[in-house]
């Protein structure tokens, strides 16, 4: 990424080139926190000066002509250069109609004041090109949107809003906490695609405190908003009590979903249009969730086999039973759960398919059959060792026959 910014420093002071860090790194460096990604504006062709420097820096160029936008990635890093463009929003919640236009332009279509800042590379010494207060909000921890109809056009920003909130630990000025409302109110979450807010989760799902921020998403009424069942936070509240412990996307989604009926689970993914292992995530959390009572012992203290276990988990996502050990409130469940995946689901018999035919089991289903026997009765401790094994092969042999 600091051969493109150098490259790009270089041709802005020889060339006087119109070319500015905008954005997120201009942010996270005034905070001091790491800078992830660069983002770059030009006032002029973007895509032409990205080719250069994939030329130049032996990198490969993706150009979005539609945005005037492109991407030029080196040795797998990705550096985003747009042309400075106005944006109109046709219909709240459309995607907006670009047009090319100047920095200023370009920041005031931004999301929050903390986002519409920008560095330009052509001097020694740059002071921060500030229009909307940006500054004064990193100091005051306040996330702002830069005019009231910022959520009407772009309800996705809602998301982002309850993002940065919860990742700087700022807060929503009382302005835009309204206009959030406002746009709530006014319905036009439904104007926007499953695809677009399926991204924003998925980014809120990449970040260390996204329980928090899902709960809040909640209690703001942006999820029920999204899909009228998303709005149980239960499963999520353990998750966000949890620090330290590195989480993975899977846990959230299926911390949402836990609570969800079947036909909800399948409306919601519908609705956010999940790829299938997501879809599938929600499936086997409500399918796991389903089978619970039956996988626990019960209160009289009858103790269910670890071969009851793995058949009824058998096949079911394993990122979802992990999720659940983290989310579930029973630590009986919890603990059966862990034993599968750290012991039972292990367990396979020592003798093979073929084995068993060369002990004379007859090639067919009852092969299958004979198999799952030999695991189950290893499961439950019943087949130590492959002599065990061996008698338990006979045992079915003679049944059979
Ligand atoms: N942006 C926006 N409205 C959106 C999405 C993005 O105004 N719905 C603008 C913001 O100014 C943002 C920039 O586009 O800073 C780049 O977007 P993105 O990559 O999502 O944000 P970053 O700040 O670069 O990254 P992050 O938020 O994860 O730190």
């Amino acid at each position: 990424m600091l051969a493109v910014l150098e490259s790009l420093r270089r041709r802005a002071v020889a060339e006087g080139l119109p070319v500015y860090l905008v954005g997120g790194p201009v942010r996270d460096a005034l905070l001091h926190v790491p800078v992830k990604d660069l983002d770059f504006v030009l006032e002029g062709a973007a895509p032409a000066l990205a080719g250069e420097l994939a030329n130049e820096l032996g990198g490969f160029l993706t150009v979005h002509p539609r945005f005037g936008t492109a991407t030029v990635e080196v040795q797998g890093d990705r550096v985003d250069i747009v042309t400075a463009r106005k944006e109109a929003y046709p219909f709240p919640g459309s995607l907006p109609e670009v047009s090319p236009s100047s920095l200023e332009a370009d920041l005031a279509r931004r999301d929050f004041s903390i986002n519409a800042m920008a560095l330009p590379l052509s001097v020694d010494e740059p002071l921060v090109i500030d229009f909307h207060g940006g500054v004064r909000d990193l100091e005051d921890q306040t996330i702002r949107t830069l005019h009231p109809g910022s959520f009407t056009d772009d309800p996705t920003r809602m998301l982002r809003a309850v993002r940065y909130q919860q990742r700087l630990g700022f807060e929503l000025a009382e302005s835009t906490a309204a206009e959030l409302k406002g746009a709530l109110a006014g319905g036009h979450v439904s104007a926007v695609t499953g695809d677009r807010w399926r991204q924003e989760l998925q980014r809120i799902f990449e970040e260390d405190r996204a329980a928090g921020m899902l709960l809040q998403a909640i209690d703001l009424g942006v999820l029920p908003a999204i899909h009228p069942a998303l709005s149980d936070g239960q499963h999520l509240m353990r998750l966000a009590e949890e620090s330290g412990v590195a989480s993975e996307p899977a846990n959230h989604l299926a911390a949402l979903a836990a609570s969800l009926s079947p036909a909800d689970g399948d409306s919601a993914s519908r609705r956010l249009n999940l790829p299938g292992p997501w879809a599938r995530v929600v499936r086997d959390t409500i399918a796991v969730r389903g089978i619970l009572a039956e996988i626990t012992p019960s209160p009289a203290g009858h103790p269910v086999q670890p071969s009851t276990v793995c058949r009824l988990l058998n096949g079911m996502d394993l990122h979802v039973i992990t999720a659940m050990t983290r989310f579930w409130p029973d630590p009986q469940v919890v603990g059966q759960l862990e034993k599968y995946l750290a012991e039972w689901m292990q367990i396979t018999p020592e003798l093979t398919g073929g084995d068993l035919l060369a002990m004379g089991v007859p090639r067919g289903p009852g092969l299958g059959e004979a198999l799952r026997e030999l695991a189950a009765a290893k499961q439950d401790g019943l087949a130590a060792t492959v002599e065990a094994e061996r008698d338990l092969v006979k045992q079915i042999i003679s049944r059979g026959s």
